[in-house]
């Protein structure tokens, strides 16, 4: 009754705004002071003619605040809150706000997108969520990256719709806004201290009670505090499956993001051990981006490899999006494919029953789609060695040349014979060492060698392509191939000690050795400043 009472009054004093509300195309409605406001529709910001008078504006504030039993005054200037329909709002008045009341409505659409959808968008493919859909059913730990607005939420909504029927499943939210089809979900929502400072109830207190209630999943709206080190704990101990969101660009960012927080919450803990938490934790990462036309997307997927001797990350891409090019209209044009590294949990794939998810799954030439010059991995059909690139500017990989729309897609991986002496980026050993849980049957190396079942083309690699992977761009990159080329090395020497023989190819497989510079740590970016990021606190 109050909330309706609520709902109705709400909507008088939002007068000028509320067929924006109710356009089902308008996603944001942001209100910079009582005459200036812009809606966010398809991806896209612009003004609109709607104006508040000053009077109204205030009112509408102050009437959200008592509604959700907050202050807002000049000693507490912000608000965080929920509207009755579900849409995020967060309120900053003056002195702080200098353009007078800003408000800010994430709308909440009771229709979720769905898997379909959003591949019909382009957002990713239909390989990609089925990969995705393999890692949720073989309870990999996941994080979605992104940065605001990128998707984060609508994605972790959708694809935990993969997650088994039968699970009991706990989430954990600043603001509900997931809606999880499942039957046995345990929803808990934070509080805020109220006036006297009282009655807050954090995402760490939360945590703290789900692992007391027998969660088969925990899935965490948004990891942006102390909660961080909890989480990745009970990750690393039996909480398999669990997912979260992190404000990060890409997985190197996400990796230097997590252990932030972790050295932000006051643990005492070597650096060395912290990254060790961090990624024997977190198995896979699916970055999203918003890209500059507006569009949404999945711009990586990447698995986490345990540390390597020096204690950096490794990080592999397995799916990468290519940016091609921008047509006149500013559309970003380019494709979603994978990247022709295997996971190293590929034997724990195929051998538990995913028997469309093969070594052929993760080869781009499969879907007949160029290899993405810029990845990090190394291909298991070439033997090469990705570009790096691709985890900078927000995670679009900038390829000069010709668009692929409306194209014969040219073949331009070189399928020679299968040079798989480099199968796994990590040893046995160095798994067993940081990940106790794992399943060591995925690191079954006695395997005999995958058989050369395509045929391999004659012709030469294009030279876009061949540039592309002889010219690393930049020092973090140029360290990341000197780390590949050595536990290349070294996977090599054990293989060809425990692997049967296979007839020598005429030729043995160049692996390029051209990077002089020493090792550097992958992730060395400064994390971001929380204080830029008003999203952030
Ligand atoms: N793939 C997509 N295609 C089109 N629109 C999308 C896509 N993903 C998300 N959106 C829309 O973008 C907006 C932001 O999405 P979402 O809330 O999931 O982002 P977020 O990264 O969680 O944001 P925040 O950092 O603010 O929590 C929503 O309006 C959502 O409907
Ligand atoms: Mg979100």
């Amino acid at each position: 009754m109050a909330q309706d009472l609520y709902a109705e009054s709400l909507r008088t004093f939002m007068a000028p705004v509320n067929h924006l509300m109710d356009d089902p195309e308008v996603s944001e409605v942001m209100i910079n002071g009582y005459q200036d406001v812009y809606i966010e529709k398809k991806g896209k910001i612009t003004k609109v003619e709607s104006k508040f008078d000053e009077r109204s504006l205030s009112t509408l504030a102050i009437n959200i605040a008592q509604f959700v039993g907050r202050t807002l005054n000049v000693e507490t200037p912000r608000l965080d809150a929920r509207l009755p329909d579900g849409s995020r709002i967060h309120v900053v008045i003056p002195p702080i706000a200098k353009n007078g009341i800003i408000i800010s409505i994430r709308k909440f659409f009771k229709e979720k997108l769905s898997v379909e959808k959003l591949i019909q968008f382009g957002s990713f493919t239909k390989e990609a969520s089925r990969f995705i859909q393999v890692c949720v059913e073989l309870k990999k730990n996941m994080i979605i990256s992104g940065g605001t607005g990128s998707g984060k939420t609508t994605l972790l909504n959708v694809l935990s719709n993969y997650i088994p029927y039968d699970e009991r499943i706990i989430t954990m939210e600043d603001a509900l806004e997931l809606q999880l089809s499942n039957e046995h979900v345990v929803r808990f929502e934070t509080r805020h201290k109220d006036k006297f400072g009282k009655g807050e109830v954090s995402m760490g207190d939360l945590l703290h009670s789900s692992l007391r209630l027998r969660p088969d999943r925990i899935i965490l709206g948004e990891v942006r505090g102390s909660e961080c080190f909890d989480l990745l704990q009970a990750m690393n101990t039996g909480h398999g499956g669990s997912m979260a969101t992190v404000h990060a660009n890409t997985p190197v960012e996400t990796m230097s993001r997590l252990e932030s927080l972790v050295l932000m919450s006051g643990i005492e803990l070597p650096l060395r051990a912290i990254r060790s938490q961090v990624s024997s934790a977190i198995n896979i990462v699916i970055a999203a981006s918003r890209y500059s036309d507006g569009s949404r997307r999945v711009s990586h997927i990447s698995e986490i490899l345990p540390l390597d001797k020096n204690g950096d990350y490794q990080i592999q891409d397995i799916f990468i999006y290519t940016q091609t090019h921008r047509d006149e209209n500013v559309k970003i044009h380019g494709y979603f494919a994978p990247t022709g590294v295997l996971p190293t949990f590929i034997n724990l794939i195929k051998t538990s029953g995913f028997k469309d998810v093969d070594e052929d799954f993760f080869d781009p030439a499969t879907y007949k789609l160029e290899q993405p010059p810029f990845y990090m991995g190394i291909n298991y059909f070439t033997g090469k060695k990705g570009a790096g690139g691709g985890h900078g500017e927000g995670g679009e990989a900038i390829v000069k040349g010709k668009a692929r729309e409306g194209e014969e897609p040219k073949k331009e991986v070189v399928k020679e014979e299968v040079k798989a002496e480099i199968k796994k980026e990590a040893t046995p050993e160095i798994v067993k060492k940081s990940k106790p849980e794992f399943d060591m049957d995925e690191f079954d190396i006695s395997e005999p060698k995958k058989e050369v079942k395509k045929e391999i083309p004659k012709e030469e690699p294009k030279a876009e392509v061949k540039k592309a992977e002889e010219k690393p761009k930049d020092n973090i990159v140029q360290s990341f191939f000197k780390k590949l080329d050595s536990v290349a090395d070294n996977v090599q020497k054990k293989i060809e000690n425990v692997v049967q023989k296979q007839p020598e190819p005429e030729k043995k497989p160049e692996v390029e050795k051209k990077i002089e510079k020493p090792q550097q740590v992958i992730t060395k970016k400064a994390p971001k400043n929380d204080d830029d990021d008003w999203e952030d606190f």
